[in-house]
């Protein structure tokens, strides 16, 4: 009777151990993997038998950590005591995940290490949400500051505008005094255009969203699309049937979508091609997608161009934050796209590599 009750035990943590959302590898002492199960499996993209009898070095770490951190673990297990810490590791595809890692040796009555047991729980996505949160945070803050001192800006230069134009009217023509104050009126007219951009960066212009379809939208404009791409740049339009309505403002979206195009083709100086696409999509808790679960519809811009290099990734939506030679980029394109995205209550995220091209995706909620 014992015996039986034992052996359904057994049976249970065994399917315990097969059906939890943690991913499980068993080493023997050596290092060399004898189980793995199902979550593993589906972590890492490689199955049981692919893992079975290999290091776990299969697993590809992704190159962030040096040889001390294995050096270190190692050193930690070996010696009978549990490691816990953070891995970085590649899936069979390629792509990158991270874990929070336990790995605890077992021990024979006799004190020796016979296997290691790892357990990991699979963070990416707390991260990634971790990563957007921060990011969102600081351009907040940036948002406040650049408000501010735009708001400030244009009540100033309301007044310099308007005394300029006062004494222009009664200075003469041809005059070195009237070149002077045309010159003035000029240069204080662009600040003004740069002033109202930050205020639209800071969200601090008035919107009047309608519910609307923004494949309508993109059709309107598709015109001035094409005239902003090269010839050697092809333009493709997949717009999904049915997309459902979102709250928009037709100029402040169609600025979006131009300011995104204009990068996308700045980014292909040799041609290359440029696809916007919509469609619906439900977020959820597990989606790839670092944003608040909900439905939205999604517009997504993506390039073949040059891309974008990871350590500037994090900043190519601060203001003024450019890459391009003076004269050519203000660095005031992507903020505005993030402060309309944000006051249309969207989110938007870049995906980039050099070499591998960008792709932006505008994330609007569906419109009740
Ligand atoms: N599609 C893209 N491909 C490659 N790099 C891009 C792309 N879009 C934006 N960037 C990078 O982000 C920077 C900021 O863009 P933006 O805010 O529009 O300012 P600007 O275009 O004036 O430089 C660019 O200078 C460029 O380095
Ligand atoms: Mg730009």
């Amino acid at each position: 009777m014992k015996n039986r009750v034992c052996g359904d035990i057994e049976k249970l943590v065994l399917k315990a151990v097969e059906q939890t959302s943690e991913a499980i590898l068993i080493t023997d002492a050596a290092g060399t993997i004898i189980y793995a199960n199902q979550a593993m499996e589906e972590v890492s993209g490689y199955s049981a038998g692919e893992l079975v009898g290999k290091r776990p070095s299969v697993l590809k770490n992704a190159g962030s950590h040096g040889p001390d951190f294995y050096r270190e673990l190692w050193a930690t297990v070996k010696s009978g005591r549990k490691w816990h810490g953070r891995l970085l590791n590649r899936r069979k595809d390629g792509t990158l995940y991270a874990l929070d890692t336990d790995i605890t040796p077992v021990k024979d009555p006799g004190g020796e290490i016979t296997h290691f047991i790892s357990v990991r729980r699979d963070i990416t996505r707390e991260l990634q949400l971790e990563k957007q949160l921060i990011e969102s945070q600081k351009l907040e803050s940036l948002g406040l500051l650049a408000g501010q001192i735009a708001h400030d800006f244009n009540n100033m230069l309301t007044i310099i505008l308007g005394s300029v134009e006062l004494v222009l009217e009664d200075t003469k023509e041809g005059t070195i005094s009237h070149k002077l104050l045309a010159e003035t009126l000029k240069t204080a007219r662009q600040t003004a255009e740069l002033t109202k951009q930050l205020l639209v960066f800071a969200r601090r212009q008035e919107t009047r969203p309608k519910k609307s379809c923004a494949n309508d939208l993109i059709k309107d404009a598709e015109l001035i699309l094409k005239r902003l791409m090269a010839n050697n740049i092809d333009l493709r339009m997949e717009l999904q049937r049915d997309l459902w309505d979102a709250e928009l403002e037709a100029t402040q979206f169609r600025q979006v979508i131009m300011n995104l195009t204009i990068n996308a083709r700045d980014a292909m100086p040799d041609g290359g091609a440029m696809r916007l696409a919509t469609s619906n999509v439900a977020v959820g808790e597990d989606s790839p997608w670092p944003i608040p679960p909900g439905e939205y519809v999604l517009v997504e811009l993506k390039d073949t161009g040059t891309g974008i290099p990871q350590e500037i990734l994090d900043k190519v939506f601060d203001p003024f934050f450019t890459t391009k030679p003076k004269g050519k980029g203000t660095g005031l394109g992507l903020s505005i796209v993030y402060g309309i995205v944000k006051q249309h209550k969207g989110e938007v995220l870049v995906d980039s590599a050099p070499g591998k091209g960008t792709t932006f995706r505008l994330f609007f909620p569906r419109a009740k």
